[in-house]
Order: structure tokens, then sequence, then C-alpha cells
């Protein structure tokens, strides 16, 4: 397929899809989605429509070539920060994943330094740190949930990258108000969106938690803005402070949105990456036992990257259009949401072999690439943390299986289960570990 195929003028034809209730859909889209679009895929081909509440038109893709168009194609036709609006609550209206053209690209040329190069490398050491810590609590012997651990590792990971610091009494607080500001359902969300829910009852606490949030971070910054070490700073946010000129600094409220922008996308994805992680590697022995004697780093970064296909975090990815467009050969009229379904990619037979199978060594042999494997998105939108998500990864697994020997706790895999927007196992990759 060829860039022309997203003239407007070539297809009248809408794309097939189903015929459900608009509010069956939704349910069945915020609860069921990694099931939802397979068997929808199946019935309709790579290009289906759906909706969705409020009022949403979506059309999901999953032949790579449409995907890739789509993530290539001009900025102002596809809008992701539009296509992000459900976390604009949170996230804020100036984050960098929420807004779109000359805001987006200003703020992502100001966030990328730290999240590349030598800065990444500079990471290495202290992420291995905080994994020994953390990876020595562990019970040996006993039942326990693997995503919590996780949780609390990457939290602190990407406390100390943004902030630089991770103790005192403020970032204790901070822990505890933003954990409980993403432990969220498909229900809160609806909270989110809607100023007369937030009055009553888990909306309100919801709501409370935020707030709090903002107040230490507003008072971060401002601390941070007077420290007398400013410049010899490394941090994200210390960095955010020096840059640029007077008149296109970053304000305290754009600077709040892209410190809690980074430190929930920071940290939630990554610890239900590496739980999902722990989850197939304590069901296949083989592997894990290779992954333990490799010194090579390839080997341990191809089994993160094998969990994160078969165990997409995040299920898709979307793009608002602005004008209409047409996909795989079907009008897309402006104002719909396209969906680049990297579930359905990551788990279709005939982008990957034997799909189900955890299998590190697809990663080794040249049968992936970033056409069928994309649980960062893509384009200029890309996760601006996949190169950092990867170091960590590795570098926790490394901490793991020196230590460790991974079971899981019953055979049975465990369901999927959604929480805010990324899907986690149901119980909490739950596993039993015994000294190596
Ligand atoms: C395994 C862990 C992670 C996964 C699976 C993940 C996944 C994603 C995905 C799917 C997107 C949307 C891309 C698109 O729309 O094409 C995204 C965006 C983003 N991620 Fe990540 N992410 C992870 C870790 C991180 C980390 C560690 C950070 C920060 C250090 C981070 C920061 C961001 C930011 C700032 C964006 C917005 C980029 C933009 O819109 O320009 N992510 N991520």
């Amino acid at each position: 397929m060829t860039a022309s195929t997203l003239r407007p003028q070539q297809s009248q034809q809408l794309p097939p899809g189903p015929r459900l209730p608009i509010g069956v859909q939704s349910i069945l889209f915020a609860t069921q989605r990694h099931r939802l679009l397979r068997v929808l895929h199946r019935r309709y081909g790579p290009v289906f429509r759906f909706r969705v509440f409020p009022e949403r038109n979506v059309v999901s893709i999953s032949d790579p070539a449409d995907i890739k168009e789509v993530f290539s194609g001009p900025v102002t036709t596809f809008h992701a920060g539009e296509g992000n609006q459900v976390l604009k609550p949170v996230m804020g209206e100036h984050s960098v994943l929420t807004t779109d053209e000359d805001e987006h690209r200003r703020i992502r040329t100001l966030l990328t330094p730290p999240f590349t190069g030598a800065a990444l490398r500079g990471y290495r050491e202290m992420v291995a740190g905080i994994a020994e810590r953390e990876v020595a609590r562990w019970p040996v012997g006993t039942p326990f949930r693997s995503h919590d651990s996780m949780q609390r590792l990457t939290f602190e990971v990407i406390l100390r990258v943004v902030l630089g610091v991770s103790d005192g009494p403020r970032l204790d607080e901070l822990r505890h108000t933003l954990g409980g500001v993403i432990d969220i359902s498909a229900l809160d969300i609806f909270g989110w969106h809607s100023q007369r829910m937030q009055r009553y009852g888990r909306w309100r606490r919801n709501r409370e938690l935020l707030e709090r949030s903002d107040t230490l971070l507003y008072a971060e910054i401002a601390d941070r803005r007077a420290a007398p070490d400013l410049a010899e700073r490394t941090d994200v946010l210390s960095r955010l402070l020096q840059a640029g000129t007077e008149d296109d600094a970053l304000t305290d409220a754009e600077l709040r949105d892209q410190l809690v922008t980074l430190l929930l996308a920071g940290h939630e994805t990554t610890a239900t990456a590496l739980a999902w992680t722990w989850h197939e590697l304590a069901r296949s022995p083989e592997t894990q036992a290779r992954a333990a004697d490799e010194d090579d780093d390839r080997y341990l970064e191809a089994v993160a990257k094998e969990a994160m296909r078969l165990r997409p975090v995040i299920y898709e990815v979307a793009r608002r259009t602005t004008e209409p467009v047409v996909v795989g050969g079907f009008h897309v009229p402006a104002g719909t949401t396209v969906m680049p379904a990297i579930g359905v990619v990551q788990s279709d037979p005939a982008q990957h072999d034997d799909p189900e199978t955890f299998r590190p060594e697809r990663f080794l042999d040249g049968s992936t690439s970033p056409r069928n494997w994309l649980p960062f998105g893509g384009g200029v939108r890309r996760c601006l943390g996949a190169g950092f998500a990867l170091m960590e990864a590795t570098e926790v697994l490394r901490a793991v299986l020196t230590r460790y020997h991974l079971s899981p706790d019953r055979d049975r895999r465990e369901q999927v289960k959604p929480r805010n927007i990324t899907f986690a196992p149901a119980r909490g990759a739950r596993l039993v570990v015994t000294n190596r």
C-alpha cells in the first residue's frame, strides 16, 4: 500500500462493523476489548468500525501496512493527542500525551534528551540497585503477587529519573496519592469526565487524591526552582526548568502535566509488562533456564519483548482524524478515532508463527520487526520511554534470575484484567520463588 490510499476521494465505502447498541459496544470495549477486537477481526477482517461512548466512531486497523501508513501520516491529519482525550482529566491539557502538532512537538523535544543516548545508559546502575533491593524482599517459598512488587520497583525508578530523589515525607505521600490515582477500573474512568459524579463516593476520593498529588508536585516544582544546585542536577524536572529561553520556558502548570504524565506512563506500564514476564517465565521452565544462564543481554531483552508481544499491556493506540481519509481501502470520515490494534497484530497467526506460544527466540531469528511488534505504538508518537523500559526490564530480569527460580502458584494462566488503560494479570501474577 502507498500513501495515496490516504487520499479522501478514492473510496466512499465505510468499513463494515457490528450493529449492536452503542451501550453494549462501549461496555464490551471497556471490559473485554482483548476478546472483542479479535472476534471482530475474525468476522470483518483487518479494518472494521464500531462505536463507543460518548458518540465516537472508531475504526480498528490491524494490517501492518495500514498501521504504518497511519503512524507515518501527517500529524495535522492524525491527532494522537485528541485520541488520548480520555487521559486529559488526570494528565492535563498540556501533557505530551494529550497535545498535538506544534504544542506536542515543542514539549516532546524538551522531554526527549533524558530518555535517549548517554542519559539512558547513565540510569542502568541506579535501576540495578533499586531492583536488587526490591527483589531481595521477595518471600521465598510462599506465594505472593509479583505485580505489587513490580509497582513498588518501577515507581521508585521513575521517581528517581523524573524528580531525582525518592525519599522524604513529600515523596512518601506522593507515592500513596498517585498510586491511588491509577489504581482504578473502567468505572472510575467515567467519573473523571463528570463533575457531578465527582461529588460522590469513589469518584470523590479519586478527585481528592489527584488534587493532593497536584499540591505535592507544585511544592516540589517551587522548591526545585529555588534549588542552589539546579544547574548540576540531571533529573527530568531540573532539566526542564533549565531548558529553553525565558520566553518559551514551561509554566508551572505545563511542568505539572509532564511530571504526572511521566510518573504515570512510566510506572504502571513497565510494572505490568514485568508482571506478565514473570507469569510467562514461571510457566516456561526451559526458557527460564536459558535466560538464567545467558550472559548476553540480548536474550534477556528478547524475553521482555516476547512478554510484551504475547501479553500487550496497552492493547491499542488512537489517532483522531481531522479530515476524511481512506484507510485500507475504506472511507474514514473526519472526527473518527483510528485505532491501530496492537494486540490483534501481535496475536495474528498471519504475523507470528504459533502466536500463543511464549518463545523469545523469535526476537533473535529475525521473524519479528517493527511492523508486527508494536507494544510502544509508532511514528512521532512512539512511546518516549521505550528504550528506558527495555533497559529497565533487562536489569530487573537479571536481578531476579540470578537469585531465584520461579514457579507459578498454580498451572492455570491468569485472566487478563483491564486496569485503567492497561491490561494486567488478574491475580497479580502470583509466583512461588526458591533460591537458585
Ligand atoms: C513496557 C512499558 C511501556 C509500554 C508498553 C508503553 C507503551 C506506550 C504506548 C503504546 C504509547 C502510545 C504510543 C502511540 O500512540 O503510538 C506510549 C506513549 C508514551 N509513553 Fe510509554 N510505554 C511504556 C513505558 C514508558 C516509560 C518508562 C515512560 C517514561 C519514562 C513512558 C512515557 C511515555 C510517553 C511520555 C508517551 C507519550 C508520547 C507522545 O505522545 O509523544 N512510557 N507508551
